[in-house]
């Protein structure tokens, strides 16, 4: 059964909530791909959902950071996943004929259990920090504007 993004699960902010989202929904499809024993999907997937971790980890420390929060724990947590996805994407691009039965075996239940911990045991420890600004708060860069924009887009996607 597909992962799904529950209201339980907002950490109180739009940009937070949607990269969450995003990351489910990559989770799902790596899954589908084992399922279906799709080798070159799965290859993109697992590819993709690195990238888009890496965006994350890299958002939620501008976050800590603007909210003046500890984010010692969540660096080391988000390092030990950065490593498993790096090793993992480099040997399915070295291993391109052989299907991993590794990933196959351990990666559906290891990257749902990796997302949910994220999600409820870290992340909602900025949430009563993240609650004291607008859901659409970002902190992301130098042009405020811009940055607005993107709260407010990633506001957008979550009313789909
Ligand atoms: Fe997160």
């Amino acid at each position: 059964m597909a992962l799904i993004w529950r209201k339980h699960l907002s950490v109180g902010n739009a940009m937070l909530d949607f990269e969450h989202k995003s990351l489910i929904g990559m989770v799902n499809s790596i899954e589908y791909a084992i399922n279906t024993k799709n080798r070159s999907t799965l290859f993109v997937a697992i590819k993709l959902f690195k990238d888009r971790a890496d965006t994350h980890f890299a958002n939620e420390v501008r976050f800590a950071q603007a909210l003046n929060l500890s984010f010692t724990q969540h660096e080391l947590a988000h390092q030990h996943l950065q490593k498993e996805l790096l090793h993992t994407v480099g040997q399915l691009a070295v291993k391109v004929n052989t299907w991993p039965e590794y990933v196959m075996d351990y990666y559906p239940q290891f990257l749902r259990d990796w997302l949910i911990e994220h999600i409820t045991d870290e992340d909602m420890l900025m949430k009563p920090a993240l609650q004291t600004r607008d859901y659409t708060f970002w902190p992301g860069g130098k042009d405020d504007e811009t940055n607005h924009i993107a709260g407010h887009t990633a506001n957008l996607y979550l009313q789909l």
